[in-house]
């Protein structure tokens, strides 16, 4: 799954499934100058509710911007207008004959604190509908006392960030017609079968329910069998919910035109003909993805071709597959099935009838055969991903020139770059990674950029200027062509929402440009493998605070490393092997307290050892290989775990002199008693760490560093003295290497403890023969 389905993911969890507002908390200002008086309690009811919290407009993530945007909190409207009647301010709808409030329409108020059961919004018991989404009430439980609203009808919590249990006391409001408690936060809220049972029991009104992101792990699918036939709408993404799903039950409701379910991949169950459905069925937007659902194909088409508006069916198991049947499904606008293995050409004969199409993700698929030719096709928001290693596609086109998001990765797409693709100019999203497009970059006219992406390619020549104007690139990923030129040229100022500047593996040449350090977004930036020349500009080490990575292994850089890291940084990796940098490391790197791999080796340092990086919590990685690192390091640690999560301490080849550093190895926690179940790597999806490690004398190149690689290589001093026994305590090391130094005395017995070694070498020292003592 791409971005693209990412997005489809985030694009159904938001406009699809977010209710309407109720016409009469939405409306009261069209009512204003007939309102009638509210009831002075009830007025301080809602003042005290309100100044309970604070109004913090910043608490909006991407995703509350999303819905909220351009929205002002309804709340500080209440000041300024009518101060006595509560019933004219925004987002306040009272009874017109009783003056009682009945509708609160808060969401998107940016109100922050916590939600407290002796809140005095339990005092407006008239209340039918209560709209609190996108709000933070700081992980507060939903409280119990919401079941005296016996009246409500709409009750809407989505992205409030509450979590805990949903109380069971939900099932009270038997005359709710929307119930929405889905969380951005993933689990964290809960509910288990007893809850869900009474209110799916009791609840006879219910129109829509969405739980999506709510952890229903405990729960059995058996009780869905009890949803009111009054059901229109039900999602319950990513819920964990596991176990055999009654699907003809759900699928038989009568009203149901909603059904989502992606991303439960524990549910099984099947959706088969069982007795023949009305062919008016109203089911408009369904998606199994991510399921173990079994779907009979024909069946669905059958039923619901002349409804079906978005079909989720990918990764999961469709059977009777026939890519003729796609032509009947005239109302499609999002159609996803990637990753079901489909083979053959893309049903294009088919798919062009589908006129209303706007999405189509066919990624992870076996699809063979030419890109089409459909320039002409109709629609401005076609967007394609044949995402993936399994579809071989092969150049062809042109695509629809009002594309948006195109992903035509992993395929074998071959030739110059195809130049409709340059006059494709709503392009946002363009990865064309893992291809073999050979020749030059041209300048291009895309009108707003966000990712671009055309790594693992053969491309050549310098980087276009139209890059650089693309205020809006959030993602660069060049790595791994033959780009060449000076970077230093470019200005790089300009794009300020960069997040991603990926750049390794080319032949870039020249100094790098101060101007990356205006790049105040940027979290990756990698320049390792090119010919880059230069010293390392001081901006470097201190011009974004979200930094996470900064690579320039393997470029040709020289002078010291003059970065100054401030407080608070967020950088994990530093990795500037392979250069010919010199003097001394700097100390303010043990401000970097996320720091998780530091990599110095094959330069020129001249330095002691860096013993202050032994209070870096996070840190696994130490390579301070080839160097002229010197003196002793028999230091008595200062911090009460020094390198306690180390793995891997590389201080080979160097001038270190002295007793082994006993002091450390008594403390190196995370070599004692390493356990994984499964295989897993070190950094994060987005930018996993990669080393060259020596392992039996070669140099290999790691592009994932497996957790469980847990090594001491400190070959090639002066070490003296010897071996200490409690070499044995580092039960998990896989490899050891003390070869070269001037280690003297016995091999110690307590080697044998090291049952996971896998290379050892203690070659060229002064030791005696194996003694067991
Ligand atoms: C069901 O969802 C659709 C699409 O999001 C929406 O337009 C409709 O109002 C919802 N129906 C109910 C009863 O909430
Ligand atoms: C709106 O309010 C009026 C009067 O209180 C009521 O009759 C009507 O059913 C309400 N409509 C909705 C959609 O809540
Ligand atoms: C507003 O919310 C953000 C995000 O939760 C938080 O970092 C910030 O401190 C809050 N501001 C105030 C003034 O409380
Ligand atoms: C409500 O409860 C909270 C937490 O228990 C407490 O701090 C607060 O003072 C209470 N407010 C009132 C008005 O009782
Ligand atoms: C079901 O709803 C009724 C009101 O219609 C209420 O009296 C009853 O307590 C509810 N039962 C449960 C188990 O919530
Ligand atoms: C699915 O089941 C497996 C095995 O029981 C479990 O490890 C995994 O977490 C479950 N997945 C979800 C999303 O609950
Ligand atoms: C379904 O599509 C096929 C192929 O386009 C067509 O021959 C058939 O008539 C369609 N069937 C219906 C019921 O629309
Ligand atoms: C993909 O398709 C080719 C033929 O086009 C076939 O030989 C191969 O087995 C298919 N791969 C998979 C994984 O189904
Ligand atoms: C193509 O789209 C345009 C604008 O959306 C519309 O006016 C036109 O009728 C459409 N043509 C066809 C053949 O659907
Ligand atoms: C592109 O690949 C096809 C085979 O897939 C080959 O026939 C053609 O010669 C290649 N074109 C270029 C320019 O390499
Ligand atoms: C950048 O994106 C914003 C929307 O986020 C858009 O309004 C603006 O036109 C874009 N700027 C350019 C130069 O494309
Ligand atoms: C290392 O630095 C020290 C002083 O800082 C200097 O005396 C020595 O010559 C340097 N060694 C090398 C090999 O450059």
């Amino acid at each position: 799954m791409g971005w693209f389905s990412l997005l489809s993911l985030l694009f159904f969890l938001l406009p699809f499934s977010s209710f309407q507002t109720s016409s009469n908390s939405s409306s009261s200002s069209i009512i204003h100058h007939l309102s009638p008086l509210c009831h002075p309690y009830e007025r301080s009811a809602l003042i005290q509710f309100k100044n309970s919290f604070s109004v913090n407009n910043t608490i909006a993530s991407d995703y509350y911007d999303y819905e909220c945007d351009g929205i002002d909190p309804p709340t500080v409207s209440w000041a300024k207008n009518d101060a006595s009647n509560c019933c004219a301010w925004r987002g306040v709808t009272c009874d017109e004959k009783a003056g009682h409030v009945i509708g609160l329409d808060l969401s998107c108020a940016s109100l922050q604190g916590a939600f407290h059961s002796n809140s005095t919004l339990f005092f407006l018991r008239n209340l039918q509908s209560l709209h609190l989404s996108q709000n933070d009430f700081g992980g507060s439980t939903i409280p119990s006392e919401i079941g005296k609203f016996t009246d409500l009808e709409h009750h809407i919590l989505r992205d409030s960030n509450f979590s805990g249990n949903v109380p069971p006391e939900i099932s009270y409001l038997s005359k709710l017609v929307t119930l929405d408690v889905s969380s951005n936060n993933f689990h964290k809220l809960k509910v288990d079968t007893f809850t869900l049972k009474r209110i799916v029991t009791n609840l006879t009104n219910l129109e829509a329910l969405s739980m999506d992101l709510v952890d229903m792990s405990s729960v059995s699918p058996v009780v869905l069998m009890n949803l009111s036939s009054s059901l229109i709408n039900l999602t319950l993404n990513s819920c964990s919910l596991g176990g055999n799903l009654p699907a003809d039950y759900i699928f038989y409701l009568p009203k149901l035109e909603m059904l989502y379910l992606f991303g439960n991949e524990n549910l099984t169950g099947s959706l088969f003909p069982k007795s023949n459905r009305n062919s008016s069925s109203p089911l408009k937007k369904f998606s199994l993805s991510e399921t173990k659902l079994s779907i009979d194909f024909p069946y669905l088409i059958q039923n619901f071709k002349y409804s079906l508006e978005f079909l989720g069916l990918g990764s999961c198991k469709i059977l009777g597959w026939n890519p003729t049947l796609l032509a009947n499904l005239t109302q499609i606008s999002v159609l996803d099935l990637y990753s079901n293995n489909f083979g053959g050409e893309i049903p294009w004969s088919s798919l062009m009838h589908l006129e209303r199409l706007i999405t189509l993700d066919l990624s992870d698929n076996n699809f063979t055969g030419q890109l089409p030719e459909i320039s002409s096709y109709n629609s401005t928001q076609l967007s394609f991903s044949y995402d993936n290693s399994s579809n071989s596609l092969t150049s062809g086109g042109p695509l629809p020139l009002e594309l948006e998001f195109l992903e035509l990765s992993d395929n074998l797409l071959n030739g110059t770059i195809p130049g409709w693709l340059y006059s494709l100019k709503s392009l946002e999203y363009l990865d064309l990674r893992s291809n073999q497009f050979t020749g030059y970059i041209e300048e291009f006219q895309f009108h707003s950029l966000v990712a671009l992406d055309l790594s693992n390619n053969k491309l050549h020549g310098s980087l276009p200027s139209s890059i650089f104007q693309q205020v809006n690139l959030t993602y660069l990923d060049l790595s791994s062509n033959s780009l060449s030129g000076d970077v230093g040229i470019n200005n790089f100022s300009k794009l300020k929402r960069l997040e991603y500047l990926l750049m390794s593996k080319n032949q870039l040449s020249g100094e790098i440009p101060s101007s990356i350090c205006n790049l105040v977004s940027l979290e990756y930036l990698d320049l390792s493998n090119n010919s880059l020349t230069g010293t390392v500009h001081p901006c470097l080490g201190n011009f974004s605070i979200s930094l996470s990575v900064l690579n320039l292994h393997m470029n040709k850089l020289h002078g010291t490393i003059p970065l100054t890291f401030a407080k608070g940084n967020s950088l994990r990796n530093l990795n500037l092997n392979g250069n010919q940098l010199g003097g001394i490391l700097p100390q303010s790197l043990v401000r970097c307290k996320k720091m998780e791999m530091l990599d110095v080796g094959n330069n020129k340092m001249n330095d002691t050892f860096p013993y202050w990086l032994e209070s870096l919590p996070m840190l696994q990685v130490l390579i301070l290989r080839s160097n002229r690192f010197h003196g002793s390091i028999e230091v008595s640690p200062k911090t009460a775990l020094p390198f306690r999560k180390l793995q891997i301490m590389d201080l080979s080849d160097n001038e270190f002199s002295g007793n082994l550093p006993t002091k450390y190895f008594k403390n190196l926690l995370a070599m004692m008693d390493a356990h994984s179940d499964r295989l897993t790597y070190m950094g994060e999806d987005a930018y996993n760490e990669s080393t060259i490690v020596v392992i039996k004398g070669f140099f290999i190149e790691m592009e994932k560093i497996q957790t469980m690689f847990i090594t001491i290589d400190l070959s090639k001093n002066n070490f003296e003295g010897e071996i200490p026994k409690l070499i044995g305590k580092l039960k998990s090391l896989k490899g050891l290497n003390f070869s070269h130094n001037k280690l003297t005395g016995p091999i110690p017995s307590t080697l044998e403890n090291l049952s996971n070694l896998e290379w050892l070498d203690l070659s060229s020292n002064e030791l005696i023969r194996w003694t067991h003592t």
